[in-house]
């Protein structure tokens, strides 16, 4: 089944009828703010995509690692997973004939991306949700999975790096493996991230490219772990997964280091102004909390607010403004603003609050 996700503004319009372009869209945890488009000489787009290994080299740079797999984004390395892992363990359990070690077990977030969980259920895993606190390390299964959304979305949850490293030699020991998915770390202090800390390890990172770059259609991502991972990635995904527009395109972008720093400077800035804005028109009658990263905020409802998520959810597409209803249907997830959409935004509180 297709699981819902921010981004769908085409079918919300139909929906509203309200017409596609006259919308504010705030569904996703996209930067608003793109990397420009440098220019892209003929033969990139006339040629076959090789291996780039100048791309290379900037990826490694950016985020700090010994090895990577590019990749055209998490979400085709979450679907490839659990195919990939079961080949790993039956080449590790090859001399280790218990049936009872081969169980499948995986260890995810009760809120989270959800095709994290869709992936494992479509391959017959039995799931095993965690909520603010990660599974306590003595009840984690032989040969099984965790997995850890680091920040969280749409929670924002963020376990530190020394959390992280605990849990790392506990599923090596496990011989499990640690899934961490950092789509989006690029707005936290880099030594919270534990892509330097995996070369040697049985840990996973999914590093999302088009969500601080603001160039998600692009499909560009990068896979962080050691040698044996990559190559068995690469194998399993084949040649010309990523096209050579995007790689030249995200080559320009991981170099770039004084644009990263302009960025998060804008990002953080426009959430707090976003922030201060759901505050001052939502207050604490009708929100219990604000969490997130400078790439979304996530909103709780009071229990006693006659304004529930669904209401303002409803409020809102009814002014032509998008943002993400979570699955559970109690919390409002809004993509950051620019400037100018904020001014938008006031506008439209001061009119249906
Ligand atoms: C936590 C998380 N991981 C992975 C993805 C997939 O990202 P992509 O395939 O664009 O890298 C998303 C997309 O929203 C996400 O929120």
């Amino acid at each position: 089944m297709a699981l819902t996700h921010g981004g769908q503004l085409q079918q919300v319009a139909n929906q509203y009828q309200i017409p596609a372009e006259q919308w504010l869209d705030l569904s996703t945890g996209i930067a608003p703010i793109s990397y420009p488009i440098p220019n892209i000489p003929l033969n990139i787009w006339q040629d076959l995509p090789q291996q780039n290994n100048d791309l290379l080299t900037a990826a490694k740079h950016y985020y700090q690692c010994e090895h990577l797999t590019v990749t055209n984004g998490s979400q085709a390395i979450i679907k490839a997973l659990p195919e990939l892992w079961q080949n790993k363990l039956n080449t590790l359990t090859l001399d280790n004939k218990d049936p009872a070690d081969c169980a499948h077990h995986v260890y995810l977030p009760q809120y989270g991306y959800k095709e994290h969980a869709q992936a494992w259920r479509n391959a017959g895993y039995s799931l095993h949700f965690y909520l603010d606190e990660l599974p306590a390390i003595d009840e984690i299964q032989a040969n099984s999975v965790l997995v850890i959304i680091n920040p969280n979305n749409p929670t924002g949850l963020l376990f530190t790096n020394e959390t992280l490293l605990t849990y790392q030699k506990a599923m090596d020991e496990l011989n499990g493996l640690l899934v961490v998915d950092e789509a989006f770390m690029d707005v936290i202090p880099s030594d919270q991230s534990i892509c330097s800390q995996v070369a040697n390890c049985n840990t996973l990172v999914f590093r999302s490219f088009g969500k601080f770059f603001g160039l998600a259609g692009i499909r560009i991502g990068f896979l962080v772990a050691n040698q044996s991972w990559c190559e068995a990635f690469n194998e399993h995904l084949g040649p010309w997964q990523v096209n050579g527009p995007a790689q030249l395109i995200a080559l320009h972008a991981l170099r770039d280091n004084n644009w990263h720093l302009q960025q998060k400077h804008t990002l953080a800035e426009l959430r707090n102004e976003l922030e201060k804005l759901l505050w001052q028109y939502l207050g604490h009658n009708i929100i219990s909390d604000i969490k997130g990263t400078d790439l979304f905020l996530t909103l709780s409802f009071n229990e006693t607010s006659d304004l529930n998520a669904e209401d303002l959810y409803e409020r809102l597409c009814q002014q032509a403004v998008y943002v993400r209803l979570t699955d559970e249907k109690d919390r409002l997830r809004f993509g950051i603003p620019t400037q100018q959409q904020l001014i938008k935004l006031t506008k439209i509180f001061k009119l249906c609050i």
